[in-house]
């Protein structure tokens, strides 16, 4: 990454509506405890990951999850979750009528069945939630898709790009109507399929596919905090994604998939795949952008791009940020329980972007 730090011509302060996370994961109990302040401190809304356990596959579930992240918020704090049900082979369509029309459901989240973390319920056959994804596009409600296949005989590297031949292309095919989310899109393939489209189709990009390569995370000795999934790719796929990120596309937002795992889970001979930005996420995109000399773009990938596509007003809120002369602090570890910890996202560079306002 190319350190901004004396770019005397670069903007000191910049003030955007509030940001938006259109990926994240809340999780349950004293874990949802513990982080649901972290991301409610800088964001307005947030998609919320339904891969709980048991998952939140009907609407009931969905407005329960609902009340208990509400309750968790510190005070005074104004965010909106925005739901989401977790697609199973027996969802019912009913069901997710009704979700829509009491205001709850905001998108269905498809995870092909053990493709990452609580997954085992999604789906394998495609055949068994057609009637349930039309009724989805008769609805207008998003799908966001975890695009990986899951078949063994494929390369982890490859997962993403073999889901957009087997899986995706075939489905805006015979469902033009559906509106889809590539979910943390991490390849060229995937970008170049999201702009090969004409309508209905976006992509979330993370936090840290912006800033980390699959040699952050495996030379010199692996990195568990940098593992996650979608693996990340190689140099040039995350170029692409700056590239895409900092464009102004507006089929490009940001979903920062911060999934927060307790810090000995991850550090363990079978680590788990998730990494937590939300502390950090917006001082580090604010680098990532004016690195790019595109700090005039970050309004629109965090801000603009996903509520138009998911057909909400934008934030009349504002963030403010500040760049400034001694590095951004933020805790490295944030407590859970008992002497249960979750890493901070290291992006391996000091951040002078503060967030000094955001109301
Ligand atoms: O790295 C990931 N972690 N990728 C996912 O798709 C799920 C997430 C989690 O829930 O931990
Ligand atoms: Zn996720």
């Amino acid at each position: 990454m190319n350190d901004a730090r004396n770019d005397q011509a670069a903007p000191q302060r910049l003030t955007i509506r509030r940001p938006d996370d259109w990926h994240l994961h809340l999780r349950d109990g004293a874990m949802l405890q513990a982080v649901a302040g972290e991301t409610s401190r800088h964001f307005a809304r947030a998609i919320i990951m339904p891969n709980l356990v048991p998952p939140v596959v009907r609407s009931r579930d969905a407005a329960a999850y609902r009340d208990r992240i509400l309750a968790a918020l510190p005070e005074a704090v104004v965010f909106e979750p925005l739901m989401t049900l977790y697609l199973t082979e027996a969802s019912d369509p009913d069901d997710l009528r009704q979700g829509v029309a009491d205001g709850l459901v905001r998108a269905v989240k498809l995870y092909p069945a053990g493709a990452t973390t609580n997954s085992d319920s999604g789906v394998r056959d495609i055949e068994k939630v057609m009637p349930f994804l039309e009724a989805m596009a008769e609805l207008g409600l998003p799908l966001c898709v975890h695009g990986e296949v899951t078949d063994p005989d494929i390369d982890i590297f490859d997962r993403e790009a073999v889901f957009i031949e087997r899986v995706l292309a075939p489905l805006r095919q015979r469902l033009p109507e559906l509106r889809i989310v590539m979910e943390h899109v991490t390849t060229r393939n995937g970008l170049d399929f999201v702009r090969s489209q004409a309508q209905g189709m976006a992509a979330t990009l993370t936090t840290h596919h912006l800033i980390i390569n699959r040699n952050h995370l495996l030379v010199g000795g692996v990195r568990p905090h940098y593992y996650c999934l979608p693996v990340a790719k190689r140099e040039e796929h995350r170029l692409a994604l700056v590239e895409a990120a900092t464009s102004g596309d507006a089929r490009f937002f940001l979903g920062t998939d911060s999934a927060p795992h307790a810090t000995h889970t991850k550090e363990a001979a079978c680590g788990c795949a998730g990494i937590f930005t939300a502390p950090n996420t917006m001082s580090c995109l604010a680098h990532v952008f004016e690195a790019e000399a595109a700090l005039d773009k970050l309004e629109s990938f965090t801000s603009l791009n996903g509520p138009a596509f998911y057909g909400l007003p934008a934030n009349e809120s504002r963030l403010t940020l500040v760049k400034q002369s001694a590095p951004v602090e933020y805790p490295d570890q944030i407590p859970v329980e008992g002497d249960q910890s979750v890493t901070v996202f290291d992006p391996g560079f000091e951040l002078f972007w503060a967030v000094k306002d955001a109301s």
